[in-house]
C-alpha cells in the first residue's frame, strides 16, 4: 500500500510539472479572454432598456425543454465552488501555491467561473425563469456536495474531469445550435463560446492523463475501468427542487435533454470511445493481468452500452419545473 502511495506522488510530481507548464496553453490570458459583460446590455447606456426589450423577445422563442436544460446547465456551472473544494481535496499532490496543481486548479475555476456568471444573468434578464427557485437548486448543489466515485485519487479525478469537460462541450454546443434554430442568436453565442472553453479543458485534462498513462499504464486503466464501472455522473445528477429530494430533479432534467437531444446514451458512449483513442487504449501492452482485464473491459463497453442505448425509448413524460414561469 505504501508503495502505492509513493507511486502515486512521484507521478504526480511528474505531471505536476506539465500542469505548470501548459497552463498557458490550455487556459487564455486573463486580460484579454471574453468576460459575461462582452455579450450582454450594458447598464451604464441609454439603450439598456430596449437591449432587454430585444433579449427577451427573443427568448420568447425558446422551447419549455431548453429553457429546462439550460437552467440545469446553469445550476451546474453555478456551482463551480463544489469542484473547485474537490480539486483541492484530492491527495497526492503538491498544496504549494506556486505548484502545478494549485496554480492550474486556481486558473481552470477562474475561466469556468464566467461560465455560470453569463448565463445566470442571461437567464435573470431573459424574463423566463422563476430565480428564486433556480437559485435555492443552485444553493443545494453546492450545500450537498457530491460524491462521484472518484474518492481523493488523483487519476479517477482527471478521467472524470476529461469526460465531464467533453461531456460540457457536447451540451453547450448543441443548446447554443437548437437556441439559434428558435431564434435567439445571442443565446446561441453564448453557449458556443462557453463550448470553447470546455473543449480546452478536455484536451487539457486528456493531455494529463495521456501523460499518466506513459509512466503508470497500469494503474490509470485500473482507475478509467473503475471510472466506468462506476459509470459518470453528471453534477445534476444531484440537483433537487424545493420539497424535492436529491436525484428526483436529475430524471425530469435529462429527459428534457435527451427529448432534444442536446446530451444523450449515444453521447455518452462518443465519448467514451474518444477517450478511448486518445489515449491508446487498444494498444497498451504494458500491464499485468489486472490492467489487462481493464484494458478489455473498457474496449468492450462501447458495443455493450451502444446496445442498450438503442433500447431506449425517447422519454415522453412532461414536467413541470419548479424553476421555469408560466
Ligand atoms: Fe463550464
Ligand atoms: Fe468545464
Amino acid at each position: 500500500m505504501l508503495f502505492f502511495e509513493e507511486k502515486r506522488r512521484e507521478v504526480m510530481l511528474h505531471i505536476e510539472k506539465f500542469m505548470l507548464e501548459k497552463k498557458d496553453e490550455y487556459l487564455k490570458p486573463i486580460d484579454t479572454i471574453w468576460q459575461p459583460s462582452d455579450f450582454l446590455p450594458d447598464s451604464s447606456r441609454d439603450t439598456f432598456f430596449s437591449e432587454i426589450k430585444e433579449l427577451q423577445e427573443s427568448a420568447q422563442g425558446l422551447s419549455y425543454d431548453l429553457i429546462a436544460v439550460l437552467i440545469g446547465d446553469t445550476i451546474t456551472e453555478e456551482a463551480l465552488p463544489t469542484y473547485e473544494s474537490w480539486l483541492t481535496m484530492v491527495q497526492g499532490v503538491s498544496r504549494d501555491e506556486e505548484g502545478g496543481w494549485m496554480q492550474w486548479t486556481r486558473h481552470w475555476t477562474g475561466e469556468e467561473n464566467r461560465h455560470g456568471d453569463l448565463l445566470n444573468k442571461y437567464l435573470y434578464l431573459s424574463g423566463r425563469v422563476n430565480m428564486r427557485m433556480m437559485e435555492i437548486s443552485t444553493q443545494y448543489l453546492i450545500a450537498d456536495g457530491f460524491d462521484i466515485g472518484t474518492g481523493h485519487d488523483p487519476y479517477r479525478n482527471f478521467i472524470y474531469t476529461s469526460f465531464q469537460e467533453l461531456a460540457t462541450n457536447v451540451s453547450h454546443r448543441r443548446v447554443a445550435s437548437q437556441a439559434k434554430k428558435d431564434g435567439d442568436t445571442l443565446l446561441s453565442k453564448m453557449c458556443g463560446v462557453i463550448a470553447s472553453d470546455e473543449a480546452r479543458h478536455a484536451k487539457a485534462y486528456k493531455y494529463f492523463i495521456g501523460k499518466i498513462f506513459e509512466v503508470d499504464a497500469n494503474e490509470a486503466m485500473i482507475a478509467f475501468e473503475d471510472m466506468m464501472r462506476k459509470k459518470i455522473v453528471m453534477p445534476a445528477h444531484f440537483l433537487r427542487e424545493v420539497g424535492l429530494k436529491i436525484g428526483q430533479t436529475f430524471g425530469h432534467f435529462t429527459d428534457a435533454a435527451q427529448r432534444l437531444g442536446i446530451y444523450t446514451a449515444i453521447d455518452y458512449v462518443d465519448i467514451l470511445k474518444e477517450l478511448i483513442e486518445d489515449w491508446h487504449i487498444e494498444s497498451t501492452v504494458d500491464l499485468n493481468e489486472t490492467g489487462e482485464k481493464a484494458r478489455d473491459y473498457i474496449m468492450n463497453l462501447p458495443n455493450r452500452l451502444l446496445r442498450v442505448a438503442e433500447r431506449m425509448k425517447n422519454p415522453m413524460l412532461e414536467y413541470k419545473f419548479s424553476w421555469i414561469n408560466g
